[in-house]
């Protein structure tokens, strides 16, 4: 499978496909997760946020909260989903924790804040399951200070061409069956944004799990378009 070709323009039918999946997901999700990786996220929670510099700090799908444990108490930090039944768990956790966090819904593909408005942008195991991965990154760009970071830990295709290939050929069942892929080339896709890749850490299953720092590219900063033509 090939980098995903930005287009630009919101497919809307994957988009409300893939909502409605995290929607019905949502429920599950928190059981799900401690299933899958028990105790070993803690840590790469830990580094990921070790690496977010404010003061204004955007995560994108956050989904039920599950960095709020880890949020530095300094920063002033904007949450957003396009899942309202995430956001709902993620405002339950939010109170219960005591954690003062501005959650709004919104899609990565097309953020409402005004170009440069952040330092950091953070997200985790997100774009597994944007419908447009460099639209995202592209968003994430525009709301990005020239000088600001994005901070990723995702998983992705393996750079092993037989491993690869391999993901490449069970991914639509695995699609079929929970909905995220497994095969996205989430470094080539953050460079096609027009970013810069400062680092990126293998930190489980051989390389599939990473975390990635990347900076405003100098000449892939694409500021907001005007809205008629966006
Ligand atoms: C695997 S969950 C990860 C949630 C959380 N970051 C975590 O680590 O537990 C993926 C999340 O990304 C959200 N998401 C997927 N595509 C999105 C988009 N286009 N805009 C905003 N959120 C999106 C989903 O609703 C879901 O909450």
């Amino acid at each position: 499978m090939k980098t995903v070709e930005p287009s630009g323009v919101i497919d809307s039918k994957k988009t409300a496909k893939a909502k409605a999946k995290w929607d019905r997901s949502s429920r599950f999700y928190d059981l799900m997760s401690r299933f899958m990786e028990g105790k070993r996220s803690r840590k790469w929670f830990v580094k990921l946020w070790s690496n977010v510099k404010g003061p204004q700090v955007l995560e994108v799908g956050v989904g039920t909260g599950r960095s709020f444990p880890f949020y530095p108490d300094s920063l002033d930090i904007t949450a957003v989903d396009f899942s309202s039944g995430m956001l709902v768990r993620a405002k339950q956790k939010a109170h219960q924790l005591g954690r003062s966090v501005s959650l709004k819904q919104m899609d990565v593909q097309k953020l409402d804040f005004a170009d440069n408005s952040f330092d950091t942008v953070v997200a985790s195991c997100v774009f597994c399951s944007v419908p447009d991965p460099v639209l995202g990154f592209q968003e994430i760009q525009r709301v990005l200070q020239p000088g600001g970071r994005l901070v990723v830990l995702e998983h992705m295709r393996h750079s092993n061409k037989v491993v690869g290939k391999v993901m490449d050929l069970v991914n639509p069942l695995v699609v079929w069956l929970s909905g995220p892929a497994i095969n996205r080339r989430t470094l080539d896709n953050i460079r096609q944004a027009g970013m810069e890749i400062e680092a990126a850490e293998n930190l489980a299953l051989g390389g599939i799990l990473k975390l990635i720092i990347a900076k405003p590219g100098k000449n892939g900063r694409q500021l907001s378009l005007d809205t008629e033509t966006r």
